[in-house]
């Protein structure tokens, strides 16, 4: 999969992740004094709120250069892939915020984050759930069939239905507190080909780079009449899975 994170175009044009995962940050009502591991930690700008709330935090990312940037924000970051948590029972809690959809072994990811808490500690997280940005997976699969691939291969996200993720917590031995799916209609900050551009990069590299402008504009065609408003905004139908799980 071919998905870079700019820390400058993901500020310009993907704040609205961070903003947006508020809630979930609350869900997970950190205490100060606790440990809490944020996994997908992207520039830190959640990581820091708990920071913030007096908790000792350490933030994990695949992206080098996401990492970069957390650190320029004076916290504990480190490059780690979620599928690869090298800890053992540190953690009073784990949170993660948009991440857990681009982790193509989810077992991986909670066995991890099992292992990294203590018992008695939480595991708290939002991710794209079933149905998520279905307007934008479709008009892939269309405008890539017409170019001889297939967007199922390329395709980078897991959305899972709020059964399917439980399954698998509860197979690992969590106790599940809640998991909701929810619809969430989310506006963006500016054109959807600069969302594509941040977000969805598997599909746009999967044909050669002379192609990728007119891929991009005819993609901006297909989802204008899906998900741009008369006054020209852009909102994606974003579909979130939200739940709150224990380690017994
Ligand atoms: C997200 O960051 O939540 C997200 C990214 C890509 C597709 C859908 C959701």
């Amino acid at each position: 999969m071919t998905q870079y994170w700019n820390p400058e175009s993901y500020a310009e044009h993907a704040r609205f992740v961070s903003d947006l995962g508020a809630p979930v940050a609350d869900l997970l009502a950190p205490r100060p004094g606790e440990r809490i591991l944020d996994v997908g930690c992207g520039d830190g700008a959640l990581t820091e709120r708990f920071r913030n709330a007096g908790c000792l935090v350490v933030g994990v990312d695949s992206s080098p250069e996401q990492i970069w940037a957390a650190l320029q924000r004076g916290l504990d970051a480190r490059i780690i892939d979620a599928r690869e948590l090298p800890f053992e029972a540190e953690f009073d809690a784990v949170f993660s915020n948009a991440v857990l959809h681009w982790i193509p072994d989810p077992d991986a990811a909670i066995d991890g984050v099992w292992k990294a808490l203590k018992p008695g500690g939480r595991f708290v997280a939002e991710c794209g759930g079933a149905g998520c940005v279905a307007s934008i997976r479709e008009s892939f699969a269309e405008a890539l069939r017409q170019r001889g691939v297939d967007s199922a291969a390329v395709d980078p996200w897991y959305f899972p239905t709020a059964d399917q993720y439980r399954t698998r917590l509860e197979r690992r031995g969590f106790r599940v507190d809640s998991v909701q799916l929810f619809p969430r209609p989310t506006p963006l900050p500016g054109d959807v080909v600069h969302w594509l551009e941040v977000f969805a990069q598997p599909f746009i590299t999967a044909v050669p780079e002379p192609e990728r402008a007119a891929l991009l504009a005819e993609m901006r065609g297909r989802l204008a009449p899906r998900i741009q408003h008369p006054d020209g905004s852009w909102v994606v139908d974003y579909v979130r899975l939200r739940f709150a799980a224990a380690r017994p």
